[in-house]
């Protein structure tokens, strides 16, 4: 079938479309139907099926002849080691790991933060979790101890699984630190830790609190995997919107696992037994979607990467990865490709390492710049295909269904949209726009099976925040239009959230920090452009009248503010002391305007500008910064 019939009959009839589709997917009791949409605008998707993530993800492959089949490649580019996991071992492991967790009390509905490096024993936590019905939170461990609280009083979590350190190139980051400040700021009181020694940095356990990862599971009877019901949440991942308070994206067990294993071979284009390979963190949601859940419940082998595709040693590693372990579909952001093509302009370095296993290269989590895409197609040799999606979608929006029929890339373009996704440019007033027009990107409700269906004890911020803007649609909070062949063209954010090496961040959060350095009077931080990371925070402080302290002082304690309290992931490096900041008459800071000036875009000075002259001491303060997006 083509992709145009594929859609067609999905828009004809969407339940018939989905109730095929889960039949894919092993139930304890099958759905009798798709869609609830008693209660919209929360729908549900299979809600009276009962099913368990672990046994789609694990069980049912090693009673179906895949106990052999390596589950799990843990890469470490860092440490140099290679360890693998068989579907088999995977079972036993997540038995061993939720039969301890049920012991010390943890059952269907509680939650457990997950904050660990990229080690095997994450997907192991995660799929232990699924397996008892408990919902699990995996945090970024690029996050600071801040950030960890804010989720940790956010989910009530009972435990949080760790571990005692990550691996940065150069660099032991220390985690346990970490979560014991996260536990001492967050209001709500855990009742233990799992923590997971590693050779390289271990840490102090306090008796009767924290556990050993391998101590905790001795003499456990393994746990079974429990029934849960379709619309049971399987996990709560907590993304940056405009504030500074995260948003936890909650995700029905159901829908996640019946919307990912289409994906599998429909756009990933990959058949069980092959090797699949999501160069992310399982701290954001192509790690739950793409490392954990997706291929393992395709009965795919996933690899977890534990390094950056340079420095670690060079830039070769993708190639060594890729044809050590015969990867089958690349996964990554553009700014990987972006940091290789770098280190290796002409990708002489591929010439050492045989990547004919490879079919096809995805690239998601930012816009993908065309000169990126056509080295690597050139380098490579093999499709680059740009997909769109989000946290919230946690599968591909938007794609080119390779798996179903590969459709002419068009460079610049995430390509078309996916079955359950009916997707309309929208003017200000929620018009709907003549095609190749720019407008707010929006999906017609329901959304699919596996999108939010809420967000996590915030059902009210779940409306404002995408459904009110234009009632009867999802707000994607980003711009774009759609040409006449139905191809989608993804061109920037609404609102302040940017993207800093495929890592969304919110400068709003970034901002309430800064307000409260005791010198800064009022503060500004936009999101300018990077060669490398695409974008990057740029914080703009005027300094309260009579201020005697230095401004690098001042500077300083701004940047180390933002490390402390987001983590190093932020990246916040540029800040300028400006006298004044450009406003409208009204008041509203023009941050769209600074945006323009700093990438020395067309600035085209709004009418309701207070004071154009300020415009030009922003520009004056960015050259001072030796920040090379300047013109
Ligand atoms: N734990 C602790 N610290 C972490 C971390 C983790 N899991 N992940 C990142 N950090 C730290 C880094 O050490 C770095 O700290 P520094 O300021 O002291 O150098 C900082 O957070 C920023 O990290 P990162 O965004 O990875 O930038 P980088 O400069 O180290 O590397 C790239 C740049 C492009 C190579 C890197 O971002 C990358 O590999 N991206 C691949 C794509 C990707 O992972 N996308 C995710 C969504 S698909
Ligand atoms: P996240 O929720 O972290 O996955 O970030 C999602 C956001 O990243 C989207 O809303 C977009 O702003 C951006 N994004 C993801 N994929 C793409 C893409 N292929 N092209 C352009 N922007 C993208």
């Amino acid at each position: 079938m083509s992709y145009a019939e594929v859609y067609a009959r999905w828009q004809a009839d969407p339940e018939a479309f989905w109730m095929a589709q889960a039949d894919r997917i092993d139930w304890i009791k099958p759905p009798t139907r798709a869609l609830d949409d008693s209660n919209a605008p929360f729908y549900r998707w299979f809600a009276d099926g009962v099913l368990n993530a672990c046994h789609n993800a694990v069980d049912r492959h090693v009673a179906g002849g895949r106990a052999d089949q390596v589950a799990i490649i843990t890469d470490s580019a860092i440490t140099g080691t290679v360890i693998r996991m068989t579907f088999a071992e995977l079972q036993a492991a997540t038995a061993s790991l939720a039969g301890a967790l049920r012991d010390k009390g943890i059952g269907m509905g509680d939650r457990v933060i997950i904050y660990m490096p990229m080690v095997a024993e994450a997907i192991v936590a995660m799929l232990a979790c699924a397996r008892i019905g408990a919902v699990h939170s995996v945090v970024f461990g690029g996050f600071a101890a801040h950030e960890l609280a804010v989720r940790i009083d956010d989910a009530t979590p009972k435990a949080i699984i760790g571990a005692s350190c990550g691996l940065e190139p150069g660099r032991t980051v220390a985690y346990k630190p970490l979560i014991d400040a996260a536990v001492a700021q967050a209001r709500h009181k855990i009742d233990f830790t799992i923590i997971l020694q590693r050779d390289q940095l271990t840490c102090d356990l306090t008796p009767g609190f924290d556990h050993d990862w391998h101590a905790v599971q001795q003499g456990v009877v393994p746990a079974d995997c429990v029934p849960v019901a379709g619309d049971h949440p399987a996990y709560v991942l907590y993304t940056s919107g405009t504030t500074g308070a995260p948003k936890g994206v909650v995700r029905h067990t159901g829908g996640h696992l019946v919307a990912l294993y289409w994906t599998m071979k429909n756009i990933y284009n990959v058949d069980p037994g092959d090797v699949f390979w999501a160069a992310s963190d399982v701290g954001w949601v192509v790690g739950h979607s793409y490392i954990c859940y997706g291929p393992l419940i395709h009965g795919n082998t996933t690899i977890v990467f534990e390094g950056k595709p340079v420095g670690t040693p060079d830039a070769s590693t993708y190639w060594r990865v890729i044809q050590d372990h015969k990867v089958r579909s690349l996964f990554t952001a553009p700014t990987a490709f972006r940091a290789i093509k770098r280190d290796d302009p002409t990708g002489a370095l591929i010439a050492g390492y045989d990547i004919s296993s490879l079919r096809a290269l995805y690239l998601a989590g930012e816009r993908a710049d065309p000169d990126t895409v056509i080295w690597a197609q050139t380098v490579m040799k093999v499709p680059v295909y740009d997909h769109w999606w989000q946290t919230e979608s946690g599968f591909p929006m938007v794609a080119n269904p390779a798996g179903l029929q590969a459709l002419p890339v068009k460079i610049g373009s995430p390509s078309v949209p996916m079955p359950g996704y009916d997707i309309r440019i929208l003017d200000e007033a929620g018009v709907e726009m003549p095609r190749g027009e720019l407008g707010a990107i929006a999906i017609k409700l329901p959304l699919p099976p596996g999108t939010l269906p809420t967000l996590w004890n915030a059902e009210d911020r779940f409306q404002t925040a995408y459904l009110t803007t234009f009632p009867g649609y999802y707000e994607t909070g980003d711009a774009g239009l759609m040409d006449t062949d139905g191809y989608l063209y993804v061109m920037a954010r609404t609102d302040d959230v940017i993207n800093v090496a495929g890592h969304r961040l919110s400068t709003g959060a970034m901002e309430e920090i800064l307000a409260n350095h005791p010198d800064v009077a009022e503060c500004a931080v936009i999101g300018v452009a990077d060669d490398l990371k695409g974008q990057l925070p740029m914080g703009f402080v005027c300094t309260n009248k009579g201020t005697t302290r230095p401004e690098a002082e001042i500077v300083a304690d701004c940047i180390r503010m933002v490390r402390d309290a987001i983590g190093p992931v932020a990246a916040f490096k540029l800040v300028a002391v400006v006298d004044r900041l450009p406003k409208t008459r009204s008041g509203k800071i023009l941050r769209r305007t600074m945006v323009s000036v700093c990438d020395g875009a067309e600035v085209k000075v709004p009418a309701t500008i207070d004071d154009p002259a300020i415009l030009d001491e922003i520009r004056v303060a960015v050259r001072s910064l030796g920040y090379g997006g300047v013109a």
